[in-house]
């Protein structure tokens, strides 16, 4: 076989056979395909897409191009959760607790930020001394001892998919949905969950701009895991606007601990709750989606989902006492508002340049080596149906580096959009996927 002639077929819109799609994912796992050939790959399938059968055939080539793991020594329905990434999109440090506190075994694999989204891997590495890279014997341990453990993914696992998803985020080929479903389902297929809850977020701070691709990649995730007697129910949620007040590694960890204090604005909470209900559902705990949701907003109110989140913290090295005193997570050094320079009513908001001034500003990766600054981030003041005076912040940027944040207040200030009619709050939930 020859890899050449397999970026040919794509770039001439021809399928890929099952046997050429298993030797790229072989070869360039093994390092025997070199970067510039696969980016090259993964521009003719962004440009040109794949069928099911071809997605199918990749997710189970990169699922199986490393190990797999087994939860079979963990009793009880093992529901797992991911986000297709959005702006501010904090869910998973939220729900997870959560619903451990309730009594689902938490075994969750997670990603580093991709394109201008956070990752849930960089935001935890923000809470000093907590170790993601931990091995698989202790992750299932954790989940046996304390009914939760996050790590990063591992090098074993998926191994396609680390070196692909890296890859990607760096050569403008993550908004894709046969790359971002086989890049989601192979992990969750790897990782060994009897259960998925898929958040797919759509608007103009996610990969998919539009409801109906939105609903695309929901229904063709959902079909894969259907396809390997792995219930799956995809979320899509709104990000039109950054979800909740804080975007950014260490200002999101401060916002989950808020959320689980039960401060939480109201938007992220609504979210949070909805999703947590439909994974109670997945593992067993009930049909009733208002009982869910309501059991959930207890676990708020009572800390018992904060206490949950401090046990995964003290498991995995972290400092707790940041739940007490958040000001002890490490924050930037300036805080600029970005000023609205005119009276109207918000209309839209282009999401996505919010975080790539987060990208911009250190908090991402421009190159796959790049190490992130945690302490960045944006906390948004002012979201869609609000009114605003001329004069008033919109957003504050947080930096270590003023000037460059005074660069890109700039660039923020224009990517709010005024008019002087009404404008509806925008529903934060927009289909369910089953
Ligand atoms: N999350 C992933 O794991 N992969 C993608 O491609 C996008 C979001």
């Amino acid at each position: 076989m020859n890899i050449n002639e397999i970026i040919r077929k794509k770039r001439d819109q021809e399928e890929l056979s099952k046997e050429e799609i298993d030797y790229f994912i072989k070869e360039y796992s093994a390092g025997n395909i070199p970067d510039y050939q696969a980016s090259s790959l993964l521009m003719a399938i962004f440009l040109n897409g794949m069928s099911q059968r071809e997605i199918f055939d990749l997710t189970m080539a990169m699922a199986n191009s490393g190990d797999t793991i087994s939860l079979s020594s963990i009793p009880g329905i093992k529901v797992d959760k991911h986000s297709t990434g959005g702006i501010g999109d904090k869910v998973t440090l939220v729900v997870m607790p959560l619903i451990a506190s309730l009594g689902v075994p938490v075994a969750k694999m997670s990603g580093r930020g991709l394109g201008y989204t956070q990752g849930t891997i960089d935001k935890l590495e923000s809470i000093p001394g907590f170790r993601t890279n931990i091995s698989i014997g202790e992750f299932v341990s954790n989940v046996e001892n304390i009914g939760i453990s996050i790590m990063a993914q591992q090098e074993s696992i998926a191994i396609a998919d680390k070196k692909l998803y890296a890859l990607r985020d760096v050569t403008a080929t993550t908004e894709s949905i046969p790359l971002i479903a086989s890049s989601i389902m192979s992990k969750k297929i790897a990782s060994g969950a009897d259960k998925i809850l898929l958040e797919v977020t759509c608007g103009s701070g996610a990969f998919m701009d539009s409801e109906s691709r939105a609903k695309v990649l929901a229904e063709t995730m959902v079909n894969i895991g259907k396809q390997v007697g792995k219930e799956t129910i995809a979320v899509i949620t709104n990000m039109n606007q950054p979800l909740g007040r804080y975007c950014g590694n260490s200002l999101e960890v401060m916002e989950a601990i808020n959320i689980l204090k039960g401060k939480g604005e109201e938007d992220v909470v609504k979210v949070c709750t909805i999703l947590g209900a439909y994974m109670l559902k997945l593992a067993g705990k009930g049909d009733n989606l208002g009982n869910n949701f309501r059991l959930i907003q207890n676990n708020i109110e009572n800390g018992a989902g904060l206490k949950k989140f401090k046990e995964l913290i003290e498991k995995q090295g972290g400092d707790s006492s940041i739940l007490d005193s958040p000001e002890l997570l490490n924050m930037a050094k300036f805080k600029t508002p970005v000023i609205s320079q005119e009276n109207g009513i918000i209309y839209a908001i282009k999401c996505k340049n919010i975080g790539q001034a987060i990208v911009n500003m250190g908090g991402g990766r421009q190159k796959k080596e790049d190490f992130i600054d945690n302490t960045v981030g944006i906390e948004v003041l002012k979201k869609i149906g609000d009114h605003v005076e001329a004069g008033e912040p919109l957003l504050y940027i947080y930096s270590n580096d003023e000037e460059k944040a005074k660069k890109e207040a700039i660039k923020l200030q224009r990517s709010f959009k005024l008019g002087s009619v009404e404008v509806p709050k925008i529903e934060e939930i927009i289909d369910v996927i089953e």
